[in-house]
């Protein structure tokens, strides 16, 4: 059910002024998996402990010294000895793969602590140790699923294609000595399927395929119906989606697969890759009759989308010629003015209206303009009431919109005011710049716009974000004040972030300081959905458990 706070008849989305997206190079924040295994604990101060600490630091400084291969070593007497292994990934610079180790060892003692096994596996590498030996063993007992949020227009053809893939992929990663395997392969005319599957390579060919197998098996439990998917145990992972995710020196093998008809009218619903002239040879057989279907269906879409765009513009163009208001006249007053609209509006959901109303879906699609370009927040259909003394509240089902919610809530479901705070200070920031906080699939080589402006805050060249429309035609000081206050909106921890109320103060007044802004969530993750599961070994048993997890906004 959606309700509707308009007034009067919105003439413009403020969407429209938020359309560039913005691409940089890479930063990688990453979220690691990691496998603490349940059991007896060993106690601070034991010999366990002990041989713990003497073991990780020479597994971590030598691990990448081995030649980029593995390195495995013990420390300690039955029965308090510690078996420790350590791994580069299959191309991973030496001083990533050390900073990786290093940071591997930090985290997996605070991930588990206390505990006699465990593993964490980042994109760079892999840290494990253990009270009992395990080299060359299969370890597939927790299994974990990330998959990509998109769905699949043909899902039955595209997953007999991802399994056909992902076992040609997996054989070449079982008889290749660094035991990893990429391939790609077509998908439609404009879209191909990449793949991957590796193993820690202490485990012999054929034991790394059998973890491979199940990992595959794994793809209907996790990823069903989704563009792209992971499935991971210690021993071995993959992964498949339709961009290319490794990094651009890796070459994957090209796989040719006889497919069936592709679906051509069903297929549009992304961008196509910039090169892709080889098309017309991929495609497979066709039936004339299917064919002259599918362009007829083809020229009839293609029909429809132009005169939709075509009236589209018509409409919008007498609307201009009517408000003759263009995307060059939101000049700074007006956007200043829209600002502290939402600011306002917010404020008054938060704290001035009767009851609290917690928004949870602040975006710039949702706040439409009036014929003065005044603001109005819309669409409240997610929106959650709250007694006076009740301020955070969880929720199992987190929905919202990506680039917009704030951390807990995305990945814990906690949501307050602070996180419609948070999807203020991205919006703030949209505004100023012009910019779109990055949401396309590509988002994991893109930097997002909050990482792009934490980092010139960092270099202290704050006028880079501001729109060049703008620059001429503001106040200097004032924008960048507005900028610095969009940081404070979206530091990491809520309890930082300020009020509306101090927000609506900090906006109207020039003799208030504002304090130093902490880092924003950094993480470029794509919106995925995290799952895990331990398999019913009585040691570690649990039940399945479904977490969202789109980590942080970018
Ligand atoms: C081991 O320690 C962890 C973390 O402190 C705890 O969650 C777990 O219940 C402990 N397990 C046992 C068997 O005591
Ligand atoms: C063990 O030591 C760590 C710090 O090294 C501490 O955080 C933890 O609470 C201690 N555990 C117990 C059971 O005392
Ligand atoms: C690592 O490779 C170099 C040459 O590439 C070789 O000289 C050295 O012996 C190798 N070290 C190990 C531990 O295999
Ligand atoms: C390392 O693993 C190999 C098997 O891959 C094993 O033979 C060797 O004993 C292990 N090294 C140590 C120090 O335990
Ligand atoms: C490893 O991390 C520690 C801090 O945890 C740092 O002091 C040390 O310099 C790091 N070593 C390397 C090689 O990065
Ligand atoms: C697998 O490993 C075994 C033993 O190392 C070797 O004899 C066999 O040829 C390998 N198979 C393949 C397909 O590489
Ligand atoms: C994988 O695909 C390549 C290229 O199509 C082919 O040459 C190779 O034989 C396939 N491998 C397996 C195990 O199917
Ligand atoms: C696209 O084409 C350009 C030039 O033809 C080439 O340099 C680039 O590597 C290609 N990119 C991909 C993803 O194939
Ligand atoms: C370990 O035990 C804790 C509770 O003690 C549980 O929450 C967790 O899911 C268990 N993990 C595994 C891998 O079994």
């Amino acid at each position: 059910m959606k309700h509707n706070l308009l007034s009067q008849k919105p003439k413009y989305l403020l969407f429209f002024i938020c359309l560039i997206p913005l691409s940089r190079n890479p930063t990688r924040g990453e979220t690691p998996q990691v496998y603490c295994t349940n059991g007896t604990n060993y106690t601070n101060g034991s010999k366990f402990e002990t041989n713990l600490n003497l073991l990780l630091p020479p597994l971590t400084t030598n691990g990448p010294l081995n030649n980029n291969t593995f390195y495995n070593t013990s420390y300690g007497k039955e029965p308090d000895r510690v078996y420790g292994f350590a791994q580069c990934m299959s191309g991973a610079p030496i001083g990533d793969c050390r900073v990786c180790l290093n940071n591997s060892w930090v985290q997996i003692l605070q991930n588990c602590p206390n505990r006699k096994q465990a593993a964490i596996r980042y994109y760079n590498c892999l840290l494990r140790y253990s009270d009992g030996p395990f080299f060359s063993q299969v370890e597939t007992t927790q299994r974990k699923g990330i998959y990509n949020t998109q769905n699949i227009p043909d899902p039955v053809r595209f997953n007999a294609l991802v399994k056909t893939l992902m076992e040609n992929v997996s054989t070449t990663a079982a008889m290749n000595p660094s035991r990893i395997g990429t391939g790609v392969t077509d998908y439609t005319q404009s879209a191909s399927l990449y793949g991957l599957a590796q193993c820690t390579r202490d485990l012999s060919n054929i034991s790394c395929y059998r973890c491979l197998e199940e990992a595959i098996g794994g793809i209907t439990w996790c990823c069903d119906g989704k563009q792209g998917g992971n499935v991971y145990f210690v021993s071995c992972n993959i992964r498949y989606d339709i961009y290319p995710f490794y990094p651009a020196s890796v070459n994957p093998i090209r796989v040719s697969i006889p497919s069936p008809p592709p679906h051509d009218a069903e297929t549009p619903l992304w961008n196509s890759s910039p090169n892709n002239s080889d098309g017309v040879s991929k495609q497979g057989k066709k039936g004339k009759t299917s064919q002259s279907i599918a362009i007829g269906l083809t020229v009839t879409f293609v029909g429809l989308v132009l005169l939709g765009c075509f009236i589209f513009l018509l409409h919008r163009r007498r609307k201009l010629q009517e408000d003759q208001i263009k995307r060059a006249q939101l000049t700074w007053k007006i956007r200043h003015n829209i600002v502290n609209g939402i600011a306002r509006g917010l404020l008054y959901l938060h704290e001035d209206s009767r009851l609290k109303v917690i928004h949870r879906d602040l975006k710039a699609s949702n706040v439409l303009l009036d014929y003065e370009m005044n603001p109005k927040i819309s669409d409240f259909g997610l929106a959650r009431t709250f007694r006076e003394n009740q301020g955070v509240a969880n929720t199992k089902k987190v929905i919202g919109t990506y680039g917009y919610m704030a951390p807990e809530y995305a990945m814990h479901g906690r949501f307050s005011v602070k996180s419609d705070v948070f999807s203020f200070g991205v919006l703030l920031l949209e505004i100023l710049s012009g910019k779109k906080n990055s949401r396309s699939y590509l988002a994991e080589n893109a930097q997002s716009l909050l990482a792009h402006a934490w980092q010139l805050w960092c270099d202290g060249n704050m006028m880079e974000l501001i729109d060049p429309i703008l620059i001429d035609s503001c106040p200097v000081d004032e924008v960048l004040r507005f900028v610095h206050i969009g940081l404070l909106c979206i530091q990491q921890d809520a309890t930082d972030r300020p009020t509306m109320s101090s927000v609506v103060l900090m906006l109207g007044s020039k003799s208030v300081t504002l304090p130093h802004p902490t880092e924003p969530p950094l993480y470029l993750g794509k919106r995925e959905v995290i799952l895990e599961q331990s398999s019913s070994n009585p040691k570690t048993f649990s039940n399945n458990k479904v977490t969202i997890s789109e980590v942080g906004p970018g």
